[in-house]
């Protein structure tokens, strides 16, 4: 029912530009520095997925790949109680939803696709609405080779991952970390990615790590890309890559109930 469908963020302007929400079936990319959101964004994500479709929901459930150890049910369901406050007076809903989650906290990309690659068919059967990867950067880092076995390793994973998407249809969700602050920096280095050696030489601003980590092949496997950042003491999502929307900025807030605009 969801082929080709979006998981509304619940966030108006930027459904809107997205047609809808997160489109099922490829990857979404959250990239923006330490702090932004990106976690607290992710967490309201699985929440959607999860609820019953009364509340805009999926009725779904969420395989959420935990690397860092931030993902929080107190806080999901804080999110959930204060966005939804009928939905969550019912009994026993907070641990309903909480056992939708499936945190997997793989140590490698390998043990990852490993794992995925195991599950792959009952994704489906599942009823797996969302897959999130928080982060895809920490994630690589966990693997210990290097040069050109790495690049290829790192090249087969992202189809992996990417071909997963298709074949599921669910919508893959991936967090990514830049160190720079600067708003335009982030979104210039993303839009220029093709050009990723130089401005790393020259700009020593950029996240070289999460570049040398990732490089091209990740740049192009993601359809929408999602840049959070900071400026004048004001948060900001800017929707930097999108087949069906020109680049647009929404200033947002994040409050006990999540993720706002
Ligand atoms: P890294 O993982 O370090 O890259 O950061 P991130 O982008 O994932 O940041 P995260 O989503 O963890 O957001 C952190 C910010 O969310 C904090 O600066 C707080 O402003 C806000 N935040 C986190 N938890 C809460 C909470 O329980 N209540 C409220 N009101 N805000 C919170």
């Amino acid at each position: 029912e969801h082929m080709g469908g979006h998981l509304s963020t619940r966030l108006k302007g930027l459904d809107d530009a997205l047609c809808g929400g997160i489109p099922f079936g490829v990857l979404t990319e959250l990239v923006g520095p330490a702090g932004i959101g990106k976690t607290q964004f992710c967490l309201k994500l699985a929440l959607l997925a999860s609820l019953p479709p009364s509340c805009g929901g999926v009725d779904g459930r969420v395989i959420y790949i935990d690397v860092e150890s931030k993902f929080s049910s107190t806080r999901m369901i804080e999110i959930g109680a204060k966005s939804f406050p009928e939905v969550f007076r019912t009994k026993g809903m907070a641990q309903e939803m909480a056992g939708r989650i499936l945190v997997l906290r793989p140590t490698s990309l390998s043990e990852f696709s490993e794992s995925l690659q195991q599950i792959k068919i009952s994704l489906l059967q599942n009823q797996v609405k969302l897959l999130i990867i928080d982060s895809m950067a920490a994630l690589v880092s966990g693997e210990n080779v290097q040069g050109a076995t790495r690049q290829h390793l790192l090249g087969w994973h992202i189809s992996f991952i990417k071909s997963l998407a298709e074949f599921s249809r669910i919508p893959i969700v991936v967090t990514n970390q830049v160190r720079s602050q600067n708003h335009d920096e982030v979104c210039q280095y993303y839009f220029q990615a093709h050009r990723r050696e130089r401005i790393v030489e020259n700009h020593s601003g950029y996240d070289s790590h999460l570049v040398a980590a990732l490089g091209i092949h990740w740049a192009h496997a993601v359809t929408i890309r999602l840049v959070l950042d900071a400026k004048s003491g004001k948060r900001f999502i800017k929707l930097a890559k999108s087949p069906v929307s020109p680049p647009l900025a929404f200033p947002f807030n994040i409050t006990s109930s999540g993720i706002s605009l």
